[in-house]
């Protein structure tokens, strides 16, 4: 074998070789790190770290307990801090409601309604009733409501004359009314002709007034005052002049009249048909106090 037969086969050959032992140190190196220990340094270093962990266990679980005992402590104060609990009743829920039993309620809704439609229904039917009959029923044809003949001219005149306790205050208990003698002189008609009407007027111009007895102020009995010439109501002290012109007191008009007539020489009075007194302030005669007031 020559000489470059030789060289040709062992070169490739080392060079394989070479590349095979590269390989395998390069992987135990990558293996074991970049440095290589014994086993002795290991098994130390193994130690070591064993002893290393052992005291770091042991500084954490100080640490832990250290750590609990404080929170043990903050929350038993903050236990002993906080109010005591009150006691609160269970609030009661609400019932349902439930309508009582029909025999339970003296009256329903609907009872009321139809027994208070009915009730309103007959009293105003009553009520019409009642205003048709009073319209529709006769004036009593004698006695006060109907027309009094009080006597004859001259039998007035001599009563207004002489009554008492003062003259010209007459009263006629048959028209519950006092006859008065109104003044005939031109001044006093004119007056009244100023302030009266109807059949009121007609009465005055015949010389007389017929004054309900009755107080307009709350329909008390009106006497005459025979020292003041005036009528003196006793219960709240109105006063009215001779012919029941208002002069002072709480009533609201003057005294309430009645129409006069003379029909064949005798005087009437129309009881029937009240007219209201003349407004306050009304004064026709003139007449001033005579006298003491008895009221
Ligand atoms: S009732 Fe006559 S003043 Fe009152």
């Amino acid at each position: 074998m020559s000489t470059g037969t030789i060289l040709a086969i062992a070169i490739p050959v080392i060079v394989v070789l070479g590349a095979v032992v590269a390989f395998v140190s390069l992987s135990r190196r990558d293996a074991t790190g970049l440095g290589h220990l014994s086993r002795e340094t290991r098994r130390r270093d193994e130690l070591a770290a064993a002893a290393a962990g052992e005291a770091a266990a042991g500084d954490d679980a100080g640490a832990f307990g250290v750590s609990s005992q404080a929170r043990e402590l903050e929350r038993s104060v903050a236990l002993e801090r906080r109010p005591a609990p009150v006691a609160v009743d269970e609030p009661e829920l609400p019932q349902d409601w439930a309508p009582p039993p029909p025999n339970e309620v003296g009256v329903t809704r609907r009872q009321f309604l139809n027994r208070s439609s009915v009730i309103l229904m007959a009293t105003g039917l009553g009520t019409f009733n009642a205003a048709m009959i009073a319209f529709l029923w006769p004036r009593p044809t004698r006695g006060f409501g109907s027309k009094v003949k009080i006597g004859t001219i001259a039998s007035v005149d001599e009563a207004i004359a002489s009554s008492t306790p003062a003259a010209n205050f007459s009263y006629f208990s048959e028209a519950q009314s006092y006859i008065q003698p109104y003044p005939t002189d031109s001044a006093t008609q004119s007056n009244a002709e100023a302030t009266y009407g109807g059949v009121v007027l007609e009465g005055i111009r015949l010389g007389y007034v017929a004054l309900w007895q009755k107080c307009p102020h709350l329909g008390c009995k009106v006497p005459v005052c025979g020292s003041s010439q005036w009528f003196e109501c006793p219960c709240h002290g109105s006063k009215y002049n001779r012919v029941g012109e208002k002069k002072s007191g709480p009533a609201p008009r003057g005294m309430d009249r009645f129409p006069v007539t003379i029909e064949e020489g005798n005087v009437y009075v129309d009881t029937g048909s009240v007219s209201q007194g003349p407004a306050i302030g009304t004064d026709t005669t003139g007449q001033g106090l005579e006298g003491p007031h008895c009221a």
